[in-house]
């Protein structure tokens, strides 16, 4: 059972993936990184693979139109040490969809099978792929594409419960876990690894999909901003079937030391203003936040933060 930090475009950079997997997730996944900009040696695209060491578990996910796009970025690869390479056919956002990539790839599921036997014959990296229930309502292909996408090698699948049409709204339809694991039963050699995503807010979610749903895996998404506790809440529900919550201290430590490994990254005036919006998830409902919350909407140091932040303690 794989607890897995998912991919987060603007969130899982290199301070958030360290901090996760300090606090238990076994593998982490680059933000999407684009196999045009890969191909193109990009310095920008390059920077979304480095990781701080190598007790971090690393997957690259990868977004592309098609199979030469995923071929040219390959040579790129080498001297990086990568779990698996991921395939995004799940992002719904129209700048990457109208290329052809992200959940338009669902539409395609011959392209995808295309793109998938590109990289298993050419990098022998274990190859993943994460996708929706299908474009919208009216074609919930997931379980062809899934077909498909094992047929061409995917070692591992991961179903994000929602349509292209849903974006991150409504809740994720969890029932067709159920059909996918019936499509592909556990005990079964040719089976790939399933994983789960969507609406992972709670341990008690994750343990849901591992425990009713039978998947190998989960990814926490939203619910691990501001909270990589849920990692080690999640082992502990786990192993002895109840968890301890972290303290007000510990989350205000690990918010700081989440800053600091974004200044190291960054420098400290652009992770001042990234963290702000990461910052209030870490204390989201603790109290007498809302004064502290006003102070780091506009905090532009680290100091600030730390002055800020100490107000929860008066
Ligand atoms: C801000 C944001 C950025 C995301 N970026 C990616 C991404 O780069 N690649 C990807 O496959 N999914 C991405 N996702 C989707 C998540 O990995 C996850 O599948 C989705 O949020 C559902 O899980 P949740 O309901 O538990 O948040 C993103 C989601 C959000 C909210």
């Amino acid at each position: 059972m794989t607890l897995i930090l998912a991919p987060l475009a603007g969130y899982t950079d290199k301070a958030f993936r360290k901090i996760a997997t300090d606090y238990g997730a076994e593998e982490t996944v680059t933000e999407m990184v684009s196999a045009e900009g890969l191909a193109r040696e990009s310095a920008k695209t390059e920077a979304l693979m480095e990781r701080f060491d190598e007790s971090e578990n690393l997957t690259l996910q990868l977004f592309g139109p098609d199979a030469d796009t995923f071929h040219r970025a390959i040579r790129m690869l080498k001297g990086y040490d990568f779990k698996k390479i991921d395939i995004n056919a799940g992002c719904p956002v129209p700048k990457v969809v109208k290329t052809g990539a992200g959940s338009a790839l669902m539409k395609n599921p011959k392209t995808a099978g295309e793109i998938i036997h590109v990289l298993k014959e050419e990098t022998g990296s274990k190859v993943s792929i994460k996708f929706r229930l299908g474009w919208d309502e009216e074609n919930l292909n997931y379980l062809d594409f899934a077909e498909e996408a094992v047929r061409n090698g995917a070692d591992e699948l991961t179903l994000h419960a929602r349509t292209r049409s849903q974006g991150y709204s409504g809740q994720a339809r969890k029932e067709h876990f159920t059909h996918l694991r019936s499509r592909f039963p556990k005990d079964e050699s040719t089976s790939p690894l399933l994983y789960a995503s969507g609406d992972v807010f709670t341990p008690e979610d994750a343990f849901s999909y591992l425990k009713d749903y039978n998947m190998d895996g989960v990814m926490f998404a939203r619910g691990a901003i501001g909270n990589p506790f849920i990692f080690k809440e999640t082992g502990e529900l786990l192993e002895k079937g109840s968890y301890e919550e972290p303290s007000i201290r510990e989350r205000v430590d690990v918010l700081l030391r989440h800053l600091t490994l974004a200044i190291d990254y960054y420098g400290e005036n652009i992770a001042s203003r990234e963290m702000r919006k990461v910052a209030m998830a870490y204390i989201k409902g603790v109290k007498g936040s809302s004064r502290v919350k006003l102070l780091l909407s506009t905090a532009s140091s680290y100091t600030e933060y730390e002055e800020a932040l100490k107000l929860l303690f008066d």
